[in-house]
């Protein structure tokens, strides 16, 4: 397959200096990459800022804003059998930024605009021989929200993903299919969830 992986976090810049972030390591991404090119697919690899090493065999993409996410796999998903979504995309961005940094003096109030879905825009524009997987982040036990994402956004596969894995070392995910079935590993590290993922992705062809 020639997969595309989104991964790591978005940054939303508010002036010269600040941002509004998430606390994605990028380490689920990774570690899907990595098991993705061992069983000897082909992977394009969306990456937002993050200090960590990827797998050399990944075409990499760097980008920083989710508007630059959203543009960056608009224009490679037509080329890809696969999109997952692994990426913690910022929901919201400021109203606007700029280039100098805001003193401190006074107070401020910052006015936030949603950022697009990208993963229901590539559900929306996805042909009969593509995939896409998606990831949902939930407060543990809240499942329903979850398989409401496979629907609104789309998905072949969406992977329940509990805030407590954000930025730890074992994954405690749920896997729920466009048709109807659900599946419950237990608890995984994050290389042997991607090894996982990427067998129940080809499955899905
Ligand atoms: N996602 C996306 N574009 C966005 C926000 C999220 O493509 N602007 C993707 C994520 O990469 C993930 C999935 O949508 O694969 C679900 O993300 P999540 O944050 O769980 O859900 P949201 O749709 O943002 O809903 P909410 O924040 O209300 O839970």
């Amino acid at each position: 397959m020639n997969i595309l992986l989104t991964a790591g976090p978005t940054h939303e810049p508010i002036d010269a200096v600040r941002y509004i972030g998430n606390r994605s390591s990028g380490r689920m991404g990774i570690a899907i990459a990595q098991a993705a090119i061992d069983r000897g697919h082909s992977v394009t690899l969306i990456l937002g800022p993050v200090a960590i090493a990827v797998p050399k065999e990944a075409k990499r993409i760097d980008v920083i804003t989710a508007a630059e996410m959203d543009s960056a796999v608009m224009a490679s998903f037509p080329e890809h059998d696969l999109l997952i979504m692994a990426a913690a995309v910022a929901d919201f961005r400021p109203a606007s930024s700029t280039a100098v940094k805001i003193p401190r003096s006074g107070g401020f109030t910052l006015e936030l605009v949603p950022n697009r879905d990208i993963l229901a825009a590539a559900g929306d524009i996805k042909q009969p021989h593509q995939r896409t997987i998606g990831f949902s982040l939930e407060t543990r036990g809240h499942l329903h929200r979850t398989r409401e994402k496979l629907a609104t956004k789309k998905c072949d596969l969406i992977v329940y993903n509990p805030t407590a894995t954000l930025d730890a070392e074992d994954v405690d995910p749920a896997l729920l299919y466009a048709d109807g079935r659900e599946e419950f590993p237990g608890l995984l590290s994050k290389l042997q969830f991607g090894q996982l993922l990427i067998q129940k992705a080809e499955a899905l062809f």
